[in-house]
């Protein structure tokens, strides 16, 4: 099987010159699940920002699904990664909870029936169609995360990146986010400080250090290994 995500020798420098990667090696598999541990500014969300294309390597490839990152295919890329942020306040920004997450759909240019179609599917996969008509802004924390997380589906990606998706949510919003997380077929990264969270949807963790991959292994390996 080729891999989904293969990212090699990925460095990057930001405009200040913190040198946030310092080059990462990484694959992921179709259907497989990697979390992404290590301590604050270790460069997991630099990462994250990179698989599509939102941050430009210094050096280094990656390629998802066979196609190499680059300028001319950059739509095609975003498409195929859906990328969720710790804050989903980043990314709701419509009246309502429905055109949310008919955005994406409508401004790839398919006609506003289909968009709909598209925005109410996702919004039942993640269990958030009764709140369609409601503003973003009105919801707990737990549904926003879900909103947001049907707005990238609704884009039909083969690869979710998820960064911190528990940091404000209480116990039960976690669980049913896990839930609702493992429901779903694509390919995930997963960045986390919640080992629990981790170790109920993948099976395998890289450690990040100080911008590099420093072991990949079974998340109860990488917990002993490393004190962080
Ligand atoms: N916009 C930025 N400008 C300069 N340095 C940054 C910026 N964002 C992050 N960094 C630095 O890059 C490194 C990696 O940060 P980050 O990727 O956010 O780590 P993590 O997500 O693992 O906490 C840290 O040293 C951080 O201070
Ligand atoms: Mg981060």
């Amino acid at each position: 099987m080729s891999p989904i995500v293969q990212v090699r020798g990925l460095r990057y420098a930001y405009e200040d010159g913190t040198e946030a990667l310092k080059g990462i090696d990484f694959e992921l598999q179709p259907g497989e699940t990697v979390a992404l541990l290590g301590a604050n500014g270790s460069g997991k969300t630099t990462f994250a920002l990179h698989l599509n294309g939102l941050l430009r390597a210094t050096s280094g490839t990656i390629a998802i699904d066979g196609l190499e990152l680059r300028e001319s295919n950059l739509k095609e890329i975003r498409r195929r990664v859906g990328l969720v942020f710790q804050d989903s306040d980043n990314q709701l920004f419509m009246p309502t909870v429905l055109e949310d997450v008919a955005f994406a759909p409508l401004a790839a240019g398919i006609n506003s029936t289909a968009a709909l179609a598209k925005a109410w599917l996702a919004l039942e996969q993640v269990g958030m169609a009764h709140k369609a008509g409601k503003a973003p802004w009105h919801l707990s924390a737990g549904e926003k995360k879900r909103v947001a997380i049907a707005g990238i589906l609704a884009e039909e990606p083969k690869i979710l990146v998820l960064d911190e998706p528990t940091t404000f949510l209480d116990p039960p919003g976690q669980r049913g986010l896990a839930e609702l997380l493992s429901s779903l077929p694509q390919a995930k990264i997963l960045i986390t400080h919640d080992v629990p969270f981790a170790a109920r949807l993948a099976e395998v963790a890289v450690f990040f250090q100080e911008g590099r991959i420093a072991a990949k292994d079974t998340i109860p390996t990488i917990v002993r290994q490393f004190d962080w």
